[in-house]
């Protein structure tokens, strides 16, 4: 099969990016070159993982209280080596650490940037051959350069990102990273080792057909969200319903499907945890931010994810996102009844 060669890498495509704009340094382009170097050793390890002894739990518990896979620490640990060693990210904070981790060196205390990332999402998910991917966000520190970064560049509203990705898993390897220039789609070619340009300026649709969501929860859902969910059941006059559903469990994945057809997706809160599953962090703000780039919407029911000021690392909260129109018919049923 031919691949077309003329697509930028992207390396190629980032660099181009930083140049037309004055006064870049060029330490975005080498951050996202170092999130995609780790990228490419994760899938290395997802593609062999039945044959090599990295399926299964590692034994231990993280502060969310969740079973830890070793392919989740191998991830955690291959992100953090390639931003240490990168020019461009004061510190991290990842979903499989209490903390943040201060890089506190000379280059990277003058680095402009931390990052914050899901190592894997939908890590249940890999012992059975689903797709599963990573997520991150990045963003400006606040803390002076020259001196070792703090929490404070962590705890920012995700409307403060420079950038947000994910990188997915799955059937094909795919990058998609946002600024607010746009989102672009970058698909792995094995065959040169190389993310080349495959989904140029992503644009969600205004409207979908894919509704997206646990349905093991439906009783535990306010009402407004269970009628939401009913309609989308149904048909009547205006929705052209009934819709599909679609649930990877992986929302990695389920947003990429949603941000290239359209629909939504949506972890709500439940009568037992009402902030519900997703980590803000982490795992909404990047996909709210890659959303939102692309013309969608993002809520966590009453107010723009993006909005939320943070007040702890690994805080969870209610997530609604992806087609514009989809995501406001949602919210106005869930404001509409109690
Ligand atoms: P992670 O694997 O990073 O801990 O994330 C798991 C999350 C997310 O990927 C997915 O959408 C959700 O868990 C699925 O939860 P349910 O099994 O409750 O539907
Ligand atoms: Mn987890
Ligand atoms: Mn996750
Ligand atoms: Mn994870």
């Amino acid at each position: 099969m031919n691949i077309n060669r003329q697509y930028a890498t992207l390396d190629e495509f980032t660099i181009k990016q930083y140049r037309s704009i004055p006064n870049a340094t060029g330490e975005l382009s080498a951050l996202l070159r170092d999130i995609g170097l780790a990228a490419k050793r994760i899938n290395v390890e997802v593609n062999k993982a039945g044959l090599v002894d990295i399926l299964g739990d590692a034994g231990s518990v993280n502060v969310q209280g969740e079973e830890v896979k070793k392919l989740d620490i191998f991830s955690n640990t291959q992100l953090i080596g390639v931003l240490k060693h990168g020019i461009s990210c004061a510190g991290i904070a990842s979903e499989e650490m209490d903390d943040i981790v201060v890089f506190n060196d000379e280059i990277s205390n003058n680095s402009k940037y931390v990052v914050m990332f899901d190592p894997l999402d939908g890590s249940a998910n890999i012992d059975t051959n689903t797709s599963i991917g990573t997520i991150f966000g990045v963003y400006r520190r606040v803390t002076s350069p020259g001196t070792p970064c703090g929490t404070r560049d962590f705890l920012q509203a995700g409307s403060r990102q420079v950038a947000a990705g994910y990188i997915i898993y799955g059937s094909s390897t795919i990058l998609v990273y946002a600024t607010r220039r746009g989102v672009n789609g970058f698909t792995l070619d094995p065959s040169i080792g190389e993310f080349c340009l495959s989904h140029p300026d992503i644009k969600v649709p205004e409207d979908g057909k894919i509704y997206s969501v646990n349905h093991a929860n439906f009783f535990l859902l306010s009402r407004g969200m269970q009628e939401y969910i009913t309609n989308c059941q149904h048909k009547n006059e205006t929705n052209g319903g009934p819709y599909t559903n679609r649930y990877i469990g992986s929302m990695v994945a389920d947003v990429h499907r949603t941000l290239i057809k359209g629909g939504i997706f949506i972890y709500p809160g439940t009568t037992q945890k009402p902030a519900g599953k997703l980590r803000l962090m982490y795992e909404c703000n990047p996909c709210a931010f890659i959303m939102e780039v692309a013309g969608g919407k993002s809520s966590n029911g009453s107010m723009r994810i993006l909005d939320i000021q943070p007040a702890k690392l690994h805080e969870r909260t209610p997530f609604i996102t992806g087609s514009k129109n989809m995501v406001q018919e949602c919210l106005d049923y869930c404001n509409t009844t109690p």
